[in-house]
């Protein structure tokens, strides 16, 4: 563990004070870096890749490789902040085995300090091997966007006195399974609240309500990097996706005009080593050796020609001085 990393303890320690933990995704150094520096305690580093960085419509596609290169780069920036490998959809849904085999790999492959895995049922069997191989889990129950299709979609979850009891039993049983805290998403606050009171391990909320243990957003969604209709949960407190449309498009528009690259972004030297450059350039064009030169760069080469160039192979060989 590097030294200053926050502590499970740390976390529970946070909970019986009062403290709220902070956490964040993270999918690169850049990001992992800035959110160090503000003081954030745990970076998720959330399948939610797939969507804001990858380019997918859902969270499914990503692989357990596209994972732990992510996670390798957030793990080797930053010190402090606890590090959340966060178990892709087909990692973890067959058997105990094969999720601990893949737990074990976002540790020791992906330098992750714990693992994420979405959901109870199954998750629990998987949680407690995971937790007895040595690795602590963060469970996730609520909206999972892995089972995004069995649920209906992206829906608010235990909006029913039933389905609020279930999460809660299902929240428990994580606890009872080992995990270290429980991510609650789209539950209504009070369920959420209810939740935080019965669990001994820290809760954080996403679109689950202030009381939650602590909060967790996509760095994408709150910097505002994501335009356009967004879950009721998301506060954006940037709007980052804007001033980087805009620099880019006044960074196009000077290279077009010539207005960049302006004298102070260039490099000049010596008068006298500039004139001797120039004096120097009509013999050195002169005296280029044009033995590579050849009808190839008008005409494309025809295949089966011998070299890529056109040139024969003897040719090249002349031209290198070696026959
Ligand atoms: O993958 C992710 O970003 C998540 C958060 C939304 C909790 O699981």
């Amino acid at each position: 563990m590097k030294p200053g990393k926050l502590t499970l303890t740390d976390l529970s320690a946070m909970k019986e004070h009062g403290e709220k933990i902070v956490m964040v995704t993270a999918y690169d150094a850049p990001g992992a870096r800035l959110a160090e520096e503000a003081g954030i305690d745990i970076l998720l580093v959330g399948d939610t890749a797939a969507m804001v960085v990858l380019g997918h419509e859902s969270t499914v596609p990503v692989t357990m490789d596209e994972m732990l290169f992510l996670t390798r780069t957030v793990a080797r920036t930053v010190e402090r902040p606890l590090v959340v490998g966060d178990m892709p959809f087909g990692s973890f849904n067959v058997s105990d085995d094969e999720a601990v085999r893949n737990a074990i790999r976002f540790v020791k492959e992906g330098g992750a300090d714990v693992v994420k895995l979405e959901g109870a049922g199954p998750s629990l069997s998987r949680a407690a091997a995971m937790v007895a191989a040595g690795i602590p889990v963060m469970g996730h129950v609520g909206l999972t966007p892995q089972s995004e299709t069995m649920l209906g979609g992206f829906k608010t979850q235990g909006r029913t006195a039933a389905k609020a009891r279930r999460l809660l039993s299902d929240a428990l049983a994580l606890e009872a399974a080992g995990c270290f805290a429980v991510v609650l998403e789209a539950v209504p606050t009070p369920v959420a609240a209810r939740i935080t009171e019965a669990l001994t391990v820290p809760t954080i909320g996403i679109g689950a309500g202030a009381e939650c243990d602590g909060q967790v957003l996509v760095y994408h969604d709150l910097l505002g990097l994501t335009e356009g209709r967004a879950p009721r949960f998301v506060k954006r407190y940037a709007q980052l996706a804007e001033s980087i449309r805009t620099a880019l498009t006044t960074y196009a528009d000077e290279v077009r005009s010539g207005a960049y690259p302006a004298p102070e972004h260039t490099y000049g030297m010596p008068e006298d080593e500039l004139e001797l450059f120039s004096g120097a350039v009509a013999s050195e064009v002169n005296s280029v050796d044009r033995s590579f030169q050849t009808d190839a760069r008008a005409e494309p080469a025809r295949p089966g020609s011998g070299t890529a160039s056109g040139a024969s192979a003897e040719g090249v060989e002349h031209a290198h001085g070696k026959s």
